[in-house]
């Protein structure tokens, strides 16, 4: 399309519509078609909108497709409990009743369990964080929990230095139904109390040791941050305080780049928890990477 066409069909579809901007071109009343200046100045501008466009376009099919991706995984964990009960006369299928008391036992089993790798949030990093930040840290516990619940084979779960009554203890009793009644471990003491500094990895994406595996009886700290932030190395420096050791998740070890994507290696809590949930079910590093890691982030496997 050269120059005045393209005026032409702007105007045609109303395409330059009534924003404004430092490029806009003001035409005379009578419509008269602009100056090869001004055709330039209007091809600058679609191509500038046209990219804005597109960019919003990839940004939701990503998300839709993210969407897609839940959804399916929703559909699958459905699919398993449906088999699992087909077998079963009407009358002999649980009631949604018997099923919540069953995955509650089995949780109360895991939570009393010596040998279960334990993981452990740490709730006390609130300070570094706005209201806001610790309502969706609330909601990241939520999902957390509700994964663990889900899970063929949970991990036991330990929330630390968490003072009931605090910002961030009304926010999760906001955010998340029944947390009282959570089948997790809660306390204000700290874990650094609570477990022998020798049995304690800080997980942190800053952290120059690679995570290679789940051990029996070992505490995973996961900070209770919402911050993606890659120069802050916030939980790095504290734990190096402290003299704890500290693991990264293996991502560049058995995922590579896909071409386009954020690429950003710091995950939420919910999103790591989902990859250890994983990788402890079937110790595949691969596969629990990439059901925890969002597709937008662009990683594939190697
Ligand atoms: C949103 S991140 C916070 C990042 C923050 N800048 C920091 O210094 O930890 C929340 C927590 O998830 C865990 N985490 C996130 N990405 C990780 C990774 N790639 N490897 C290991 N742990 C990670 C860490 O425990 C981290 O504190």
């Amino acid at each position: 399309m050269d120059c005045k066409e393209e005026w032409l069909h702007g105007l045609m579809q109303g395409y330059w519509s009534s924003d404004t901007d430092e490029d806009e071109v003001s035409c005379n009343k009578d419509n008269d078609a602009p100056s090869p200046e001004e055709c330039n100045k209007l091809t600058r501008k679609s191509a500038r909108r046209l990219e804005r466009f597109e960019r919003s376009k990839k940004w939701k099919k990503m998300k839709q497709k993210e969407k897609q991706q839940l959804k399916e995984q929703q559909h699958k964990q459905l699919q398993h409990c449906e088999e699992q009960t087909d077998s079963l006369t009407k009358s002999d299928k649980p009631t949604k009743k018997e099923i919540k008391d069953m995955i509650n036992a089995k949780l109360d089993s895991v939570q009393r369990s010596e040998t279960i790798p334990k993981i452990c949030v740490d709730m006390g990093l609130t300070g570094f964080m706005s209201e806001k930040e610790i309502d969706r840290l609330a909601g990241q516990l939520r999902r957390l929990y509700g994964s663990n619940r889900r899970s063929p084979k949970p991990l036991h779960v330990t929330l630390t230095n968490l003072e009931p009554g605090s910002l961030v203890y009304q926010a999760c009793e906001r955010k998340n139904d029944g947390f009282r009644n959570y089948k997790v471990h809660m306390t204000s003491e700290s874990h650094l109390d609570m477990f022998p500094l020798e049995r304690i990895t800080y997980l942190t994406p800053d952290s120059e040791t690679v995570l290679t595996r789940l051990e029996e009886g070992r505490v995973y700290i996961l900070g209770g941050l919402v911050d993606e932030s890659p120069s802050k190395n916030y939980t790095l420096q504290m734990a190096n305080q402290w003299g704890l050791t500290t693991a990264r998740l293996p991502i560049s070890e058995y995922l590579q780049h896909a071409g386009t994507g954020s690429y950003n290696k710091i995950l939420s809590i919910n999103q790591i928890f989902d990859i250890l949930l994983n990788f402890y079910l079937d110790g595949d590093w691969t596969s629990a990477l990439l059901a925890g890691i969002p597709r937008r982030k662009g990683f594939i496997p190697k």
